[in-house]
C-alpha cells in the first residue's frame, strides 16, 4: 500500500541513525519513494554516500546549497512528499521543532511543511524521561506531530528503559497508518482510553489498573482503515498510537469536557476505565497524617460520558460503542449495560483475574448488538481491535 507515495526521510544525530538505513531499504522495498535528508549530527554516524546509494536518489545536506535550490527550494522540498518521518528523531531535534528553530535545512523543512510529520524519538532514557523532553512531545503532539516509540530495552549507553528507536518495521507500520486510504477514509471517530485519576491532594489520587491498550489498538485499527481519530486518554501505561490526534486528560471530568469538544463525530468508542466517583473537594495542599485521625474523603459521582453521548437530543454520532469489563454474568450483565446506557453496542469482557486479561495482551470479548451477542474466540487484543474496526467500518457504510 506504500508503492507510488513519497517519503521525506530526515535522518537526526543519534546511534540509531544506523537502523534508518533498514528503514530506507524496507520502504524502497514496498516501491515507496524516499527522499533523504542527512543532518549534520546524522552524518557522523551514516555516510552520505550510503544513504544516498540505498535510497536511490540524492541525499540533501545543507540549507545554502545553491544546486539543491535551483533543483528543488527547501519550500517545495518540504512539501513534495506524502509525509516527512523524522528518524532518529534525537532530543536536540525535538526540542528544536517544539521551539519552532530553523537553523539547519532539516528544522527549515519541518518549519515550512504543511505535510503530516511522523517522529521516531531515539535517545538516552533520561535524556527521553526528562522534563523538557517531555514537555517538547507534549507540544509537538499539539502541533500535530505523530509519534511512533520509543520502545523499551537495553541502550547503547548501557542503560535500560524507554528511548530505543523503534524497530524499521514498527515504523513501516505507523507509516502504512498514516498513508493508508480505508474505508473510513473522511469518518471522524473519538476513542476515549486508559484509566482516569481523581485526585485526593496534590500527590494522592484515585485510580484502577486499566493499561489503555484495548482502546489504543482500537485506535491505531480505525487509523488503519482511514479514520481520523480523536484519542482522548487518561493516564495510559501503553502510549498512544500513532497517527492519532492526542488529547491527554487527567480525570473524568476533563474527559467529559474533551470528548464535547472533539464532538462532532461519526462513532465514538469508549474504552476508558472511567472511574465512578471523584472526591469532592479535592485538597489544594497535601493531607497531613494525623496520628489516630483518619481523614474523611467525600465523594461525588463522575459523569456517565458514555451514557451522555449515547443520549445526545442531536448531533449524536451514528455510533455510539461502550465496554464493560465484568467480572461474572458477562453476557446478561453487558446486555443490561447496553439498555441502560442507550449506546448501540457494547463490547464486553471477562476480566475475572484467571482470565489475565486485565493488563494482558490478549482478549476474550462478547459485542453485543441490538440482534444479541456475539462471542468471540480468544484473540490478541491488536486482533480484536482489527476485528471490531472492520465491523465499525462496515456499520458506518450501511
Ligand atoms: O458503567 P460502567 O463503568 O460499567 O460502563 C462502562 C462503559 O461506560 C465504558 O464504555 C466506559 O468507557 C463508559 N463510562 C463513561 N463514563 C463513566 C463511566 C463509564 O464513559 N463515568
Amino acid at each position: 500500500m506504500l508503492a507510488g507515495k513519497h517519503v521525506l526521510l530526515i535522518i537526526g544525530g543519534g546511534i540509531a541513525a544506523y537502523k534508518a538505513l533498514d528503514l530506507i531499504r524496507r520502504l524502497r522495498e514496498r516501491d515507496c519513494m524516499v527522499t533523504p535528508v542527512l543532518t549534520d549530527g546524522g552524518a557522523e554516524f551514516v555516510t552520505p554516500l550510503s544513504v544516498s546509494s540505498l535510497a536511490g536518489g540524492k541525499v540533501y545536506r545543507d540549507l545554502f546549497d545553491l544546486t539543491d535550490e535551483a533543483e528543488m527550494g527547501h519550500i517545495s522540498l518540504s512539501r513534495a512528499s506524502d509525509l516527512i518521518v523524522v528518524a532518529p528523531a534525537t532530543a536536540d531535534l525535538m526540542a528544536k521543532m517544539a521551539a519552532g528553530l530553523a537553523g539547519d535545512l532539516a528544522t527549515t523543512l519541518l518549519l515550512a511543511t504543511d505535510t503530516p510529520v511522523l517522529i521516531a524519538p531515539a535517545m538516552n532514557v533520561r535524556m527521553w524521561t526528562h522534563a523538557a523532553t517531555q514537555r517538547n512531545l507534549i507540544t509537538l503532539r499539539d502541533d500535530g506531530v505523530m509519534c511512533v516509540g520509543p520502545n523499551e530495552g537495553d541502550m547503547a549507553c548501557g542503560e535500560y528503559g524507554p528511548g530505543r528507536l523503534a524497530e524499521p518495521l514498527e515504523i513501516v507500520a505507523a507509516i502504512e497508518n498514516v498513508l493508508r486510504d480505508g474505508l473510513l477514509k473522511g469518518r471522524h471517530v473519538v476513542v476515549t482510553s486508559g484509566p482516569t485519576h481523581e485526585p485526593i491532594d496534590p500527590v494522592r489520587y484515585i485510580a484502577n489498573r486499566s493499561s489503555g491498550a484495548q482502546g489504543t489498538a482500537i485506535a491505531a485499527a480505525l487509523v488503519g482503515l482511514g479514520a481520523e481519530v480523536t484519542f482522548v486518554t487518561g493516564p495510559a501505561e501503553v502510549p498512544p498510537p500513532a497517527g492519532v490526534k492526542v488529547v491527554a486528560v487527567e480525570t473524568a471530568l476533563e474527559m467529559q469536557t474533551a470528548v464535547r469538544e472533539a464532538l462532532p463525530a461519526d462513532a465514538a468508542v469508549f474504552a476508558a476505565a472511567v472511574a465512578d466517583w471523584h472526591v469532592t473537594s479535592a485538597s489544594d495542599s497535601k493531607l497531613k497524617k494525623q496520628v489516630g485521625k483518619l481523614p474523611t474523603l467525600q465523594l461525588s459521582e463522575n459523569p456517565d460520558i458514555l451514557a451522555e453521548v449515547a443520549q445526545m437530543q442531536s448531533g449524536r454520532p451514528a455510533l455510539v460503542v461502550g465496554f464493560a469489563a465484568e467480572t461474572d454474568d458477562v453476557i446478561a450483565n453487558a446486555t443490561a449495560k447496553r439498555a441502560r446506557k442507550g449506546c448501540d453496542w457494547i463490547l464486553a469482557n471477562d476480566v475475572s483475574p484467571d482470565t489475565g486479561i486485565m493488563g494482558g495482551t490478549e482478549n476474550a470479548v462478547t459485542l453485543i448488538r441490538e440482534e444479541g451477542a456475539d462471542t468471540w474466540p480468544r484473540m490478541s487484543k491488536d486482533l480484536v481491535a482489527r476485528k471490531f474496526a472492520q465491523m465499525l467500518a462496515e456499520a458506518l457504510a450501511k
